[in-house]
């Protein structure tokens, strides 16, 4: 992506500010500051080439190679913002959206998801979301994007190759990734509409659609805990749906660790 893709992007109906960045640390941080701001017109963007200091889940970090498109945007305080526990409908929504961008761009692929909201492409990772709310971004939203899309793997170590992929590996050829960008807005705006004015019932099948983990033996991470059970998909309100030895159990959040 470059700076002259800008007036491409400001033609988004999403987004009501962009800020475009040869370097950065992180999006998020970026995102964050901006958040500060009260007068912040949202939703704001912030995209980058490089990331520096690219954070994932878990305090895990997000390797920003080369023709990866990373970005955040700022959505305004609605009431998921201030409470974590109502992050999940924007988060699995997020991941929803996205495997339905890229399946535009590649039809031929299974892009799924693997709850909370990492995306998969013929089950290698290919996009993962960061979504944070800190203190000096005034109970606004930053959900941060990273998704692989012309930072090749293949000539990455084996044990890489077979976890993880980008669109230009799948397609053999390297992608437009202002399309890519401006086809995650679109469809980031219709799921989170719809999450606002229906709720997540109305995101909650289309999800389970696409759930890389229904049907499988899972091991989730909870705290110092964890839990291994059969999935049995998500519940009315996002929950990971778990069939362990000692019973049926719900969990809000989490990471799964390990799945087959
Ligand atoms: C994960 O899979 O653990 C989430 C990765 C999220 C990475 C994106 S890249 C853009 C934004 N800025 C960051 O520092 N992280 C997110």
């Amino acid at each position: 992506m470059q700076l002259k893709d800008l007036a491409r992007l400001a033609s988004s109906e999403l987004v009501q500010r962009i800020e475009f960045h040869q370097s950065l640390g992180s999006t998020n941080d970026r995102a964050a500051l901006l958040a500060s701001d009260e007068f912040l017109s949202c939703p704001a963007l912030v995209v980058a080439t490089e990331q520096t200091a690219g954070r994932g889940r878990g305090g895990n970090r997000w390797w920003s190679t080369p023709g990866g498109l990373m970005f955040s945007l700022v959505l305004q305080g609605t009431e998921p913002a201030t409470n974590p526990a109502h992050w999940s409908g924007y988060s699995l929504a997020t991941g929803l959206a996205i495997c339905e961008a890229l399946s535009f761009v590649s039809s031929t692929t299974d892009f799924t998801v693997k709850w909370p909201n990492d995306v998969y492409a013929n089950g290698r990772k290919i996009a993962g979301i960061l979504i944070e709310s800190p203190a000096q971004a005034r109970g606004r939203l930053i959900v941060g994007i990273g998704v692989n899309v012309n930072n090749s793997f293949r000539a990455a170590p084996e044990e890489l190759q077979e976890i993880a992929t980008s669109l230009c590996d799948i397609e053999q050829q390297p992608q437009d990734a202002t399309n890519v960008l401006l086809g995650l807005l679109e469809r980031l705006q219709q799921r989170w509409g719809q999450l606002r004015s229906q709720g997540f019932a109305a995101v909650r099948e289309d999800w389970i659609a696409r759930s890389l983990l229904t049907g499988r033996t899972v091991t989730l991470q909870v705290g110092p805990k964890q839990f291994v059970g059969r999935c049995l998909g998500i519940d009315d309100d996002g929950s990971l749906i778990l069939q362990t030895e000692s019973g049926r159990q719900a969990f809000a959040a989490g990471s799964v660790v390990q799945f087959e």
